[in-house]
């Protein structure tokens, strides 16, 4: 797969299109992604709260959502939190909104591309939860740089978390859990949650299955759940992470 030559951001690699779309699914892209999608100012920032026709309690953000299956959920459980989700693959973006659809969710709001181009637009401390959940492992060493975990990123996330926000992966390849420790633990802004080995084999209470989870069960696999919380902007925290 070759990487796609952003002019106005950084390089991105993954499918924007899998097969093609039903007429059904091609008419919620063409009438409903419209009225849901985020479009990023020209310049200036972008105030997330103005994105929503309604005034919300707080904002979540799901990176790379897939079908949207655990956004949907998410966003039906939480109808007081608004919720952005990020996805470039356009099949998986039609499969949110006919959930949007049937569900009849009026606090969901898309943005079909890159993430990181979503971040630049931003300012910070705006999100009070974010979920990248089974974000493509790139396997291969020489592919590693693709993560979507990464030093630029985690400057990202932590520049657009609130005080006390909380940050939840997954991921069922043990390679990019700890490669995620790795680069989240070393972060004085943040604190893993994680007291005991119970705490990341365990789903968090409020979890819902993601599509890429359940083929990972499926395969026999088991996932790892990350959960980091945010010090407060501007203070160094009195404890070390682990
Ligand atoms: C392995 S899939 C997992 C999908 C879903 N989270 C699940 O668990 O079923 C990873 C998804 O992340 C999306 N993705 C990867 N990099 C991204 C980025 N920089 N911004 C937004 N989405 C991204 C991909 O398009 C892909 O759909």
């Amino acid at each position: 797969m070759t990487g796609e030559k952003n002019h106005d951001g950084p390089q991105w690699y993954g499918r924007r299109q899998g097969h093609k779309l039903r007429p059904s699914r091609q008419a919620l892209i063409d009438q409903r992604l419209p009225d849901l999608r985020i479009v990023l100012p020209e310049d200036g920032v972008l105030d997330p709260q103005t994105v929503f026709s309604k005034s919300l309690r707080d904002i979540w953000l799901e990176v790379g959502f897939g079908g949207g299956e655990h956004l949907a959920a998410q966003a039906r459980a939480n109808p007081d939190i608004g919720f952005i989700g990020c996805e470039p693959f356009i099949n998986g973006v039609a499969n949110l909104l006919s959930l949007i659809d049937q569900g009849g969710l009026t606090n969901v709001r898309i943005f079909d591309d890159d993430a990181r181009k979503l971040f630049a637009a931003l300012p910070g401390a705006v999100f009070g939860r974010v979920y990248a959940l089974y974000t493509d492992p790139w396997p291969k060493k020489r592919h590693h740089r693709r993560r979507f975990i990464s030093d630029d990123t985690t400057d990202s996330l932590v520049r657009l978390m609130k005080d006390g926000a909380e940050l939840r992966l997954a991921h069922d390849h043990m390679g990019y859990v700890g490669w995620m420790l790795e680069h989240l633990t070393g972060r004085p802004e943040l604190q893993w949650q994680a007291k005991s080995k119970r705490d990341w084999v365990e789903a968090p209470p409020d979890w819902v299955e993601t599509r890429y989870e359940q083929k990972a069960k499926a395969r026999g696999l088991r996932s790892a759940y990350l959960c980091f919380k945010r010090w407060p902007h501007g203070t160094v925290p009195l404890v070390e992470n682990h």
